[in-house]
């Protein structure tokens, strides 16, 4: 049983505040669209499908928060919450799809009763939490087929049951392996600057008893060049309709490096994660963190405090780098515009 990221208790989004992880495993309850924006760009929750889910919950807690106002009151606090939620992160289009969804079934149901609207929403809110599950699990078996007993996967950033419903995308296929019997170990590179891997990869993977190796982000090549990995899989923050991927910054860099050693290096990501309406990857939105992150980290801080720095959070794998795209649909082979278009 993986970790519970984000969860509905008595009319609160309960999620796991990831800042805090592996130090200290504690819940933060948010009843308001307000809270849950906070908390996303605060980066209490993060990873692409799981930003989306906590999105969806953001607008049912906002709906059942005015559900005994008038309508135009109502309304006008719905339109405030959509606006809020899609200002939160800019790169993750899962937040812009659970969004949208949830944004139809809203508008679908006029200006009726305000308790009734809130309980449509909420069910599709919980519908998109357990349909990202269920897509990780059937992404899972279909990547698992990709690797072999005894396989060394390299992984970036967390792409794991803390980053999505449950599960994971790329973790996901880890997990789906370890189930079907096969041995996986993982290398996780720490993923400099937030340490999504070191913090939260590592711990997730411990958790389960799944054989992990923490490393530095500048290690990667130094262990594919003595024969250490068989394999990279990442997850994705959006897809373009050319297959291109923007995922965590560094992993890029890991797409060159696999390419050079001839390494298969595979995307995890649901359907939700593919924009369609973006042609290639130059056109998806690179989120520029604080430049605090880069400095230090927490109390910590290790560089001059005035020299200048870049924190671009994103880079983006073009589609010829990327062997293999699996998605709940199956494993769609060096992806391009057509065969993406037809997994639709
Ligand atoms: O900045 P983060 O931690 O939200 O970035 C997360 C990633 O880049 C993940 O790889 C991606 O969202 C896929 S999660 C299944």
């Amino acid at each position: 049983m993986s970790v519970e990221t984000l969860r509905l208790r008595q009319q609160r989004l309960e999620l796991i505040d990831q800042r805090l992880l592996p130090q200290q495993f504690e819940y933060v309850a948010c009843s308001s669209a307000a809270e849950v924006a906070q908390a996303i760009r605060a980066m209490v929750v993060r990873g692409a499908p799981a930003i989306g889910c906590a999105a969806a919950y953001g607008l049912a807690l906002e709906a059942i928060r005015v559900q005994d106002r008038p309508a135009a009151e109502r309304s006008a606090a719905m339109a405030t919450a959509f606006a809020r939620l899609a200002a939160s992160r800019p790169t993750a289009i899962n937040l812009f799809w659970a969004l949208e969804r949830v944004r139809r079934r809203w508008n679908a149901l006029g200006e009726g009763n305000g308790g009734e609207a809130a309980g449509e929403l909420l069910a599709e809110a919980q519908a998109i939490h357990r349909e990202d599950e269920a897509a990780n699990r059937r992404l899972g078996e279909h990547g698992a087929r990709l690797l072999a007993d005894g396989v060394r996967v390299l992984t970036h950033c967390n792409a794991g049951a803390l980053a999505t419903a449950g599960h994971g995308t790329a973790l996901g296929i880890i997990r789906s392996a370890r189930d079907a019997g096969k041995r996986v170990s993982v290398i996780a590179g720490e993923t400099r600057p937030f340490l999504q891997g070191a913090r939260l990869t590592a711990w997730e993977l411990l958790q389960e008893q799944i054989p992990v190796t923490l490393i530095t982000d500048s290690m990667a090549g130094h262990l594919m060049s003595r024969g250490e990995v068989d394999a990279v899989i990442v997850g994705a923050d959006r897809v373009a309709a050319n297959g291109d991927i923007a995922n965590k910054i560094g992993t890029y860099m890991l797409a060159v490096l696999a390419e050079r050693h001839r390494l298969p290096f595979y995307v995890a990501a649901p359907l939700s994660t593919i924009d369609r309406s973006v042609a290639s990857g130059s056109d998806i939105p690179i989120e520029e963190r604080p430049r605090e992150e880069v400095l230090g980290f927490r109390d910590l801080r290790w560089a001059p405090p005035e020299v200048p720095v870049r924190n671009p959070a994103f880079d983006v794998t073009p589609a010829a780098l990327v062997s293999a795209l699996v998605t709940e649909r199956g494993v769609v082979e060096w992806p391009d515009t057509s065969k993406i278009a037809a997994i639709f």
